[in-house]
């Protein structure tokens, strides 16, 4: 094969995957489609970078391909130098100032979006959640109303929510790339920005930031629901007691197990009285656990007997972690999937 069809073809192959992979983004996981305010702030800034770029790549390759037919040498010519313009200061001013324009045009907006987004003057007349980020899940505290969630943060549509970051081991980044840039969690300073939804549903959220083995499993979700819609799950996490909950006889077992096995002194059941696992509150709600699976009685008992084995390196086998009977953790998933404090759920934002 003649080696410029070889090439060709493999440039038909590299075109066919990228029109392949570009298909590939979730809808709620992608900041080319923005769906809040930061997101589109993002976008903005997509697109003008993008223009300018393509103005320089425009530029250069029409010179490029001007010279190389206009000065080609032709047959029966003889080899010559082209006028030397070395030391022109003319020359020197041009070319040093349009890529300090560019720059500037691409740089001056990047930065002010940067500090808009960052400016918190206004945070106490907004919302405030506090986010930890730990290996590998989020912690959601709503200190005005004393609820907490975990994995999944419920916000309302069309409010500024200003997001406290902290975290408790290494740093993490937090991203919701349809609604917002992203923001690292750091273990001494905390971090703050806002986040504005357009639009009711459910965005994904990663970590993007590279903090252990299993940090590609450290997702979490923004359920984003009706002003009515949020205050009625606000109402019924603050009121929710576990004790009235009423359960049926395996899932008592259930309890007096997490009970026995002190699962309690590091996971909050309606309350915010410890952070050091997630809080397991409305668990039952929950759209996916351990970041990435589905809250079905069989992925739970596999991550309740042998954790390490879902999600590496994940901190809830510590030393003191019981050797759990199958039919145990049954019972215990049967508990915690019955923690269903609100008819408010994921499914309210994806109507
Ligand atoms: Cu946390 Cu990556």
């Amino acid at each position: 094969m003649k080696s410029w069809m070889r090439r060709l073809r493999a440039l038909a192959v590299l075109g066919s995957f990228a029109i392949l992979l570009a298909g590939c983004g979730k809808e709620n996981l992608t900041a080319m489609i923005p769906k809040g305010y930061g997101a589109e702030q993002s976008m903005d800034l997509i697109i003008l970078t993008t223009v300018v770029m393509s103005f320089v790549f425009l530029v250069v390759i029409t010179l490029l391909i001007t010279v190389l037919i206009r000065f080609r040498k032709k047959k029966d010519e003889e080899v010559r130098n082209p006028k030397q313009v070395e030391g022109s200061v003319l020359l020197e001013i041009v070319w040093t100032s349009i890529p300090i324009i560019l720059v500037l045009i691409m740089a001056v907006p990047t930065v002010m979006a940067e500090f808009h987004l960052a400016d918190d003057s206004d945070s106490e007349e907004h919302m405030n959640i506090n986010v930890t980020a730990n290996q590998y899940w989020w912690h959601f505290e709503y200190d005005e109303d004393e609820i907490a969630t975990s994995q999944d943060l419920y916000i309302p549509v069309g409010e500024k929510v200003y997001i406290h970051l902290l975290s408790n081991d290494v740093i993490h980044s937090f991203w919701v790339p349809s609604l917002s840039g992203k923001l690292d969690a750091n273990p001494e300073n905390t971090n703050t920005f806002f986040i504005e939804a357009y639009e009711e549903g459910i965005y994904y959220g990663k970590c993007a930031e590279l903090c252990g083995p299993s940090h590609s499993l450290m997702d979490f979700k923004v359920i984003v629901l009706s002003e009515e819609d949020f205050d009625q799950w606000k109402d019924d996490m603050k009121s929710f007691d576990p004790d009235q909950l009423e359960l049926d006889s395996v899932a008592q077992e259930g309890r007096d197990l997490y009970e026995e096995n002190s699962c309690m002194n590091c996971h909050a059941i309606g309350d915010n009285s410890t952070d050091i696992g997630p809080n397991l509150t409305n668990f039952g709600n929950r759209e996916n656990f351990a970041g990435y699976l589905d809250p079905t009685k069989e992925e739970l008992v596999r991550w309740i007997m042998d954790p390490d084995e879902v999600k590496e390196d994940n901190k809830m086998k510590n030393p003191g972690y019981p050797e759990f009977e199958k039919e145990e953790a049954e019972k215990i998933a049967e508990y915690l999937l019955q923690l269903k404090p609100t008819s408010v759920t994921p499914d309210n934002a994806s109507k």
